[in-house]
């Protein structure tokens, strides 16, 4: 199915207001939170929760992919959720299994490219085993890059790459004066995605609960009270709507900001003139 056949009137309308802001996020991480609460107030096990928090993928994946989003993250296991009980866990992990499964070719005919980071090798072997073929299977798409985040964490990923730098320095691959932030993040396993623009945390919590912690620095943060199982497509439209007003300064002034968007205005202004010459 194509996902740009389906796109309703109402989506259409505010698709085209967040495009016609020519501020779109190139890439927005998502930490779902609140499948269990979700649950637990309507009386439904924890699994209900998940399983509905599934239907909120798939819905922010298709809209993320009709908007022209690059890169979508999403935090779908930590490594700390390990110590949830095992029953739990195993719902967690055939629940990614079927998922990975079941939406592998439609992912596939719209273009998605489908990646994963972290500690992948803890994971059940069927899971890798389905990964890697996703992986395989997606490398050359050039839609979406949907990341899932897999027994993640953003400490444990820092870490990795400060003993792999560590080797590579005892080994005069690299002298320890040529580190910046670009070749430090070059050993992160998250090297080939741009940094984040916008954070989404559902549920309320105030928390970046060990993810992406290098690569949030200068991301702009959106936190709803909804639980994850009810955060669908509108959500993601308020949540771009409320970024595209941001103004985001990396540290600078609003002055410089401003001067700054004016002379690339003027660059694209002389660029298109000197095309259009070309042209001719
Ligand atoms: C947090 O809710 C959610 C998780 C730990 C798992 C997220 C997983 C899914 C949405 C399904 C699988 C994902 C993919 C990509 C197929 P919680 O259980 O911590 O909620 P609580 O804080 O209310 O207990």
């Amino acid at each position: 199915m194509d996902w740009n056949d389906e796109i309703a009137k109402y989506d259409k309308f505010m698709q085209d207001e967040i495009l016609n802001s020519g501020k779109i996020p190139r890439h927005i991480a998502i930490i779902m939170d609140g499948n269990g609460r979700w649950a637990v107030e309507r009386n439904l096990s924890r699994t209900a929760g998940h399983r509905e928090g599934i239907e909120s993928v798939r819905d922010i994946v298709k809209a993320s992919s009709q908007l022209g989003i690059k890169y979508l993250t999403l935090y779908a296991f930590s490594i700390e959720n390990w110590k949830r009980p095992i029953t739990e866990v195993r719902v967690l992990m055939t629940l990614l299994e079927h998922f990975l499964k079941v939406e592998l070719d439609e992912l596939h005919q719209n273009n998605v490219r489908v990646k994963a980071i972290g500690k992948l090798n803890s994971l059940p072997k069927s899971v890798q085993k389905l990964l890697r073929k996703a992986i395989e299977f997606t490398a050359d798409n050039t839609g979406l890059t949907l990341t899932l985040a897999l027994s993640y964490s953003g400490r444990w990923d820092i870490l990795r790459a400060v003993q792999i730098i560590a080797f590579d320095v005892k080994r005069g691959k690299v002298s320890p004066e040529d580190l910046t932030s670009e070749k430090f993040a070059s050993y992160l396993q998250t090297k080939d995605l741009p940094e984040p623009d916008l954070l989404i945390r559902t549920s309320g919590e105030m928390r970046l609960s060990n993810f992406l912690l290098w690569e949030l620095a200068y991301s702009e943060i959106f936190v709803t009270k909804k639980y994850w199982p009810e955060f669908r497509r509108q959500d993601l439209y308020e949540a771009i709507s409320d970024y595209i007003k941001r103004e985001r300064r990396f540290g600078k002034t609003s002055a410089q900001v401003a001067s700054e968007e004016k002379e690339s205005i003027n660059d694209s202004y002389i660029q298109k003139v000197i095309n259009a010459f070309k042209s001719k």
